[in-house]
């Protein structure tokens, strides 16, 4: 499809689902994967499907709405690789409550994790790249933002998936 021999790219949120994907298809076209999420052991299993490929991996646990953690992990990868291309801020929840029952605390939660958590990892990731004056950032929104004139039912914050994820 192209290749993405040389390039470096980080997937935030890719121990399971959409992330694990992403992650995979692009280790398949060539390029150095970074595979990012809460869970590292999780990770390893991602990046075990990478290596059996015959592809280059690296693994970091990754919370992407902590700031100290974003600035450490994308440190690291630049230090390993000496490099950073591609960036897509896959991470997301989705707390499925009605707008009654919704609690400042999930709120502030999808907020820190939906909107933050991409903030910080895309400041981060476009000053490695703009050292190279090339690079990619891929933001994994949803319909559910109503950003397209749909919303979900009983989902009063929805800037994020149809099913929650287990943590
Ligand atoms: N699946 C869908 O139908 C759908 C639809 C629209 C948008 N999306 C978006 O696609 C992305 C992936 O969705 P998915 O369906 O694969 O969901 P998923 O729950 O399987 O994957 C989301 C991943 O994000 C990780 N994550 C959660 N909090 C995190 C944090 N603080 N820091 C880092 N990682 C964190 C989770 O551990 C999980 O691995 C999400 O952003 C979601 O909003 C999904």
């Amino acid at each position: 499809m192209f290749n993405l021999q040389g390039k470096v790219a980080l997937v935030t949120g890719a121990r399971r689902g959409m992330g694990r994907t992403h992650a995979l298809a692009l280790a398949a076209q060539g390029a150095k994967v970074v595979i990012t999420d809460v869970d590292l052991n999780e990770c390893e299993l991602v990046a075990d499907e990478v290596r059996a490929a015959n592809g280059d991996v690296a693994c970091f646990k990754l919370d992407v709405s902590n700031k100290t953690e974003v600035d450490n992990v994308f440190d690291e990868v630049v230090a390993k690789y000496g490099r950073l291309d591609i960036l897509v801020n896959n991470a997301g929840i989705y707390e499925s409550h009605p707008f009654l029952e919704m609690t400042e605390a999930e709120w502030d939660r999808t907020i820190d994790i939906n909107l933050k958590g991409q903030f910080l990892c895309a400041q981060r990731a476009a000053r490695e790249m703009a050292k190279n004056k090339w690079g990619r950032i891929i933001n994994i929104a949803s319909i559910a933002s109503g950003g397209v004139g749909v919303g979900i039912g009983g989902g009063s914050v929805s800037p994020s998936m149809l099913s929650a994820p287990e943590q």
